[in-house]
């Protein structure tokens, strides 16, 4: 598996690299193309001449003459001179380089200068060495210069990119090897450097805290979640080289030789310049958005935030464009070449790629996206392959296929891994239940090979569906009797549709088919801390628990760490399609488990409780609720959840997450703390608040926050 995602490394280089050398030109090429031009605009010396056409120049001497003298009258030195033969000699291979120079030694004596010469006719092909025009030479070299430094600046410049991405990345790789592999060192130097009050400072206004306020994971604006504060500086920093590199650098050249006017010239250096920009940016907009990218392993990085990434290098893309289009319409529009040009294939398919990059742009807006989620998906896949389709046939016609090919081999190999990924899980028969009639339990055996690690996600394909080719993502928990298990919460799609089919099934109990695409997701060393706190709520329990379940252990000693892992729930009856794994709990000395039960007093409960408590008992009394639930009242369920979960303790009303935080943060005093979330969005960003907050000000030791929930 790491030798593709090594294989795809060489195809992201191979797209950053592709026509790398094409426009290397220095000022040695420029007097060359210069001398060329100048002199056929001076004088031709066959009838299929031309201003950049060598092949009757290659067997004239009279013309390489010509063509020596202009370039060394412009190129002093000794190193210029023999690289302006080898320039000649690349046109025609067919001269030597001693041949050249002698050449221009002998022609140097009987040069013409074609303004003496009477009735002298340009078009008609001569047969002596002439002077070339000097004012042609200089306009054609800053013309030339202009126009190839423009395409350098476009590779470069989009390269450079590439390579602002590319020292995120880094910076991402060493961060998680060094966590990986020495994460014990790594958490005391930490330590030490959160002693500092610059670390300290950065870490609560710059790398923890969400953009504005506490929103981050919590959907605010129109479904949208923001950026940390951190993710927006990189893309401001990413979308401001973007415009400065579309913006600047271009130079204007009175007498320009290729355009007519300057409307002309400015555009189709805009255009050009666009274009390159577009090509990089379409390679690394393909590989943000793959779920099997090299980058999200060497990072280790949610996938959240790469595809955070991938929204904005797309919307870069296709932003940069348009700049092109427009420029180039215009280009084409004023030099009279519009109805020529448009009809022909490349532009055709330029304009299709346009469109489908419009498209994409408007329909990925989060409103659209969080409204129907497939429908999103569909659409944009859709536009994806019409967008990279469009572009190959057009940039291929101007050679540029490779850029295409790289980024038509990233996505491939991103659908291949998932295919390998489904296969190699096989189809499989899980056991699927409705509980509390608001979660779907689902397990399944993990055979042999499926690598679980706490925080571990597969995309789950339930085949009995309607909807089978639908993958969704879903945390998974490892039970004693190796099997997977997820617990889904019912939400208006696929989960719906499940929840349908099984209302009809005996017990809600069913059995379905299922392909398991995974595992996905990043371990954390939360080993490596001396004190874990887990906050999670609904159904963001399984990720916290699988690390509980990690770090729990049946004895105490002093190098144990202390896990407390709280679980925020709306109802007594969510902890039935938990109560086996809370159970469980209960092996672990150093695990305490709070639970939260929010709207305790509707007294919803779920019937795997019930079933061990005697409602008929005379300090029991129910009532119907409003609903139509039956509301319970009684001193006796506590005492029940209690027997069977002494080891949790129970807290009823919505919890202050600020406070929590602050005070286990203050319990655990120098100790170094990992701090992991997963639950309603606005809890999560409560408690990223919280952290934020409290780093500012906590030197003892170090805090660490991984917040498990992803949201895109
Ligand atoms: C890494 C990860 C782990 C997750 N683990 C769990 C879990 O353990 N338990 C759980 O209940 N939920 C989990 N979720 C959320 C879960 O993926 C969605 O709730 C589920 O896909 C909704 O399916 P649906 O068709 O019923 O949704 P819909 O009702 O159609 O959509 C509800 C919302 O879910 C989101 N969504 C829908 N499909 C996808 C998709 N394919 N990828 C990403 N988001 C989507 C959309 O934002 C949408 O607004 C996880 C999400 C991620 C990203
Ligand atoms: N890796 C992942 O990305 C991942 C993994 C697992 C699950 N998920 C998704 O994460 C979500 C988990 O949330 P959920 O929908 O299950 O939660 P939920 O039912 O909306 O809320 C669970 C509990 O959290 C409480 N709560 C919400 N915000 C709070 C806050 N700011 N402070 C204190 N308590 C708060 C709620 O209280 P009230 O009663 O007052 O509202 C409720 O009791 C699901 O949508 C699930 O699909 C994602």
């Amino acid at each position: 598996m790491r030798l593709l995602f090594w294989f795809q490394l060489v195809c992201t280089l191979i797209a950053v690299t592709a026509a790398g050398d094409d426009f290397s030109f220095t000022n040695v090429d420029y007097t060359g193309f210069a001398c060329k031009a100048a002199l056929y605009s001076t004088a031709v010396y066959c009838a299929t001449d031309s201003s950049y056409d060598y092949l009757c120049y290659c067997d004239n001497d009279s013309a390489i003459g010509s063509f020596m003298y202009c370039a060394y009258d412009n190129l002093k030195s000794e190193k210029d001179r023999r690289l302006i033969r080898e320039f000649f000699l690349e046109q025609c291979p067919n001269a030597t380089d001693s041949h050249l120079e002698a050449v221009y030694q002998n022609a140097s004596r009987y040069m013409v200068n074609t303004s003496t010469l009477a009735d002298f006719n340009r078009t008609k092909a001569i047969d002596f060495p002439v002077y070339y025009n000097i004012p042609l030479f200089d306009a054609n070299f800053a013309t030339y210069r202009a126009f190839y430094s423009n395409y350098k600046k476009g590779l470069h410049w989009g390269a450079a990119l590439v390579g602002y991405w590319g020292i995120i990345m880094f910076c991402g790789m060493v961060s998680s090897m060094a966590h990986k592999f020495a994460p014990t060192l790594v958490i005391s130097a930490n330590k030490m450097a959160s002693r500092t009050w610059i670390v300290r400072t950065y870490r609560k206004f710059v790398s923890i805290p969400a953009l504005f306020g506490p929103s981050h994971a919590d959907r605010i604006i129109m479904g949208g979640a923001l950026p940390t504060r951190l993710d927006s500086l990189i893309i401001c920093g990413f979308c401001a080289l973007c415009v400065i590199f579309q913006a600047a650098g271009y130079e204007h050249v009175e007498n320009n030789t290729f355009f007519e006017n300057k409307t002309v010239e400015l555009t189709r250096l805009v255009g050009d310049r666009s274009a390159f920009i577009s090509n990089f940016l379409m390679t690394i907009t393909y590989l943000f958005a793959g779920r099997n990218q090299l980058f999200l392993w060497l990072t280790g990085w949610k996938q959240s935030t790469f595809v955070t990434y991938h929204k904005w290098v797309g919307r870069m893309l296709v932003l940069t464009v348009l700049n092109h289009t427009l420029s180039m319409l215009i280009t084409f529009v004023v030099a009279g070449y519009y109805k020529e040009d448009s009809v022909e294939e490349w532009w055709i398919y330029g304009a299709v790629a346009v469109v489908a990059g419009g498209i994409m742009f408007l329909q990925a807006m989060s409103w659209l996206r969080v409204k129907n989620y497939e429908i999103f998906l569909y659409v944009h896949i859709l536009m994806a392959i019409a967008f990279l389709l469009g572009a190959w046939r057009h940039i291929d016609y101007f050679g540029y296929g490779p850029w295409a090919y790289a980024t038509a081999a990233i996505w491939c190999f991103d659908r291949f891994i998932r295919l390998v990924r489904i296969f190699s899980f096989g189809v499989k028969t899980a056991k699927v239940c409705i509980v509390s009639d608001e979660t779907l339990q689902i397990t399944v055996d993990r055979g042999s090979w499926w690598p679980f690690f706490p925080g571990a996600f597969g995309y789950l394909h339930i085949l009995k569906t309607s909807v089978f080719w639908q993958s969704h993502p879903f945390t998974v928990v490892k039970t004693d009797n190796n099997e997977l298990r997820f617990y889904i919460k019912i939400k208006k799609g696929v989960t719906e549709t499940l929840y349908k089919q099984l209302l009809s099934e005996p017990n809600y109990t069913g059995e379905v088919k299922v392909a398991v695409e995974g595992p996905y997701g990043d371990y954390k060393p939360a080993e490596a801390y001396d004190q874990v706190l887990m906050y999670s709520g609904g159904n963001g329990i399984p990720g916290p628990f699988a690390y509980a379940k990690e770090l729990g252990k049946t004895t105490i000693d002093e190098t144990t760490k202390f896990v407390k892992l709280y679980w925020v729930i709306r109802h007594w009856h969510s902890m039935d399609w938990f109560l086996e794994e809370l159970q469980l709990l209960q092996r672990y000395a150093n695990v305490q488990t709070v639970i939260y039960v929010t709207k305790a007093h509707e007294g919803k409960l779920g019937e795997k409780l019930t079933a061990h408590f005697d409602t008929s008992s005379p300090s029991s009394s129910s009532e119907k609720g409003s609903e139509g639930h039956e509301v319970v009242v009684s001193h006796d369920y506590l005492e029940t959840v209690h027997k069977m979960l002494p080891h949790i303790e129970f807290r009823e009303g919505r919890p202050n997450m600020a406070e929590i935080v602050n005070q286990d943060i203050d319990e655990c005093d120098d100790k170094n703390v990992a701090v992991i979330t997963c639950g309603h969005g606005n809890m999560c960003d409560e408690v990223r608040a919280a952290i934020a907050d409290k780093v500012g000000s906590h030197k003892k030791s170090r805090i660490d926050i991984f917040e498990e929930l992803q949201t895109w």
